[in-house]
């Protein structure tokens, strides 16, 4: 269900989508990245001509955010077009730092499609836990 909170990092994703750099897609993505502590970190999709490099809006909210020191977050909201789902590569990065966050998904106009969490988007994932046994 949708939050009141939820509204206000949709308008924060809305925004942040204005800066995308998008020439070749023409598919303009802004996310809003909310951590445990309250703040929000803006992120956009910036494209490559040799369009491997592209970076999506998710992780450019995400990198923003861990080189700014934050490690724990608590929701993302992802405004498109067509309130289109985070790429895979997205959800596993995601998935490192905060695997039960709340994921809004929502159009244009700031209506919200999808509330879910990302464990939902990403069942069974590999993560941080898999590696800490030390063993072989
Ligand atoms: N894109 C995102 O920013 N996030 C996603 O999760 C899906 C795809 C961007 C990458 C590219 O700039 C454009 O959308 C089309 O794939």
């Amino acid at each position: 269900m949708i939050e009141p909170s939820d509204q206000q990092l949709i308008d924060a994703a809305i925004a942040a989508g204005q800066n995308a750099y998008m020439p070749y897609s023409n598919y303009r993505v802004g996310a809003a990245l909310l951590t445990a502590s309250g703040d929000v970190y803006g992120g956009c999709n910036i494209e490559s001509v040799s369009f491997t490099p592209t970076v999506c809006a998710e992780r450019t909210a995400l990198f923003k955010a861990v080189s700014e020191g934050q490690r724990d977050f608590s929701a993302i909201a992802v405004v498109t077009r067509d309130a289109g789902s985070p790429c895979g590569v997205c959800r596993q990065m995601l998935y490192e730092f905060a695997p039960d966050m709340r994921v809004i998904l929502a159009d244009l106009d700031g209506k919200a499609h999808l509330v879910t969490t990302l464990r939902a988007l990403l069942p069974h994932g590999f993560g941080p836990e898999n590696l800490d046994d030390g063993k072989s």
